[in-house]
């Protein structure tokens, strides 16, 4: 099967007071159906730079990105939407959930605004969030639940769409180690189980051990 990522020669800067910042000097990256990449570098290196291109967020750098194999920067901004909701999910650092949703209704809504039948979409939902083990949360608020549980919630919402490729910001950045190794270690055990791959920017190298491959970002390019 062919790969659900290709980056080939990404490049990136940035125009700061005059000065030009090189962030990405020509990043290569193939990412198989399936397998879980870890993206490791210092702080200030790219990575959220990287994966905000790969997640079709911002224009503005040269290169190819080819996703689910098409070729992104031949997209206008009608295909790119369309690309990152058939293709994408994502899990942020701050989970941007939606406040006045429960968590039930914050992974249903994506896959109603996929075409779900809302009936099919209440199932996955309620199947996402016991797999987390949120069974009894289901009708809380985000403010309602602990930082770990917000963060398992939008771990549901990212895979509510089965999406080929995940990418993840430093998912658990924002709990204590113990959180976050329990809610990154169920993140990777059920996109295992839902088969899709994804591209976690973390730095927990304990962690990363656990992925199937570890890439690091170094002076602009991965090693
Ligand atoms: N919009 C922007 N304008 C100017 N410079 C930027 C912008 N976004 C990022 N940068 C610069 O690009 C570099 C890489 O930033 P990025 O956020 O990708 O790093 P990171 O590897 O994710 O770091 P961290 O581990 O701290 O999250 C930084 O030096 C940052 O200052
Ligand atoms: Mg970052």
């Amino acid at each position: 099967m062919s790969e659900v990522l290709v980056v080939d020669g990404l490049e990136r800067s940035f125009e700061q007071g005059g000065a030009r910042i090189d962030v990405l000097r020509g990043v290569n990256l193939s990412i198989a159906p399936g397998e879980i990449v870890a993206l490791l570098g210092p702080s200030g290196s790219g990575k959220s730079t990287l994966l905000q291109a790969v997640g079709l967020l911002e224009g503005g750098f040269d290169g190819s990105i080819r996703l689910a194999g098409e070729e992104a920067a031949k997209l206008d901004n009608d295909g790119r939407t369309r690309l990152r909701r058939d293709s994408l999910g994502f899990v942020y650092q701050f989970h941007h959930l939606l406040p006045d949703f429960t968590a039930a209704e914050n992974v249903v809504l994506p896959q109603l605004i996929k075409g779900a039948a809302p009936a099919d979409a209440q199932a996955r939902a309620w199947a996402l969030l016991s797999a987390l083990g949120l069974a009894n949360r289901l009708h809380h608020r985000p403010s309602q639940l602990s930082g770990g549980e917000q963060q398992r919630v939008a771990v549901a919402r990212a895979l509510a769409n089965k999406p080929p490729l995940v990418l993840a910001d430093e998912p658990t950045g924002n709990l204590d180690e113990a959180t976050a190794d329990v809610v990154l270690a169920e993140f990777l055990k059920l996109v295992r189980g839902e088969g899709s791959a994804a591209l976690v920017a973390t730095h927990n190298e304990r962690i990363a051990l656990k992925m199937d491959r570890v890439v690091r970002l170094h002076d602009g390019v991965l090693e």
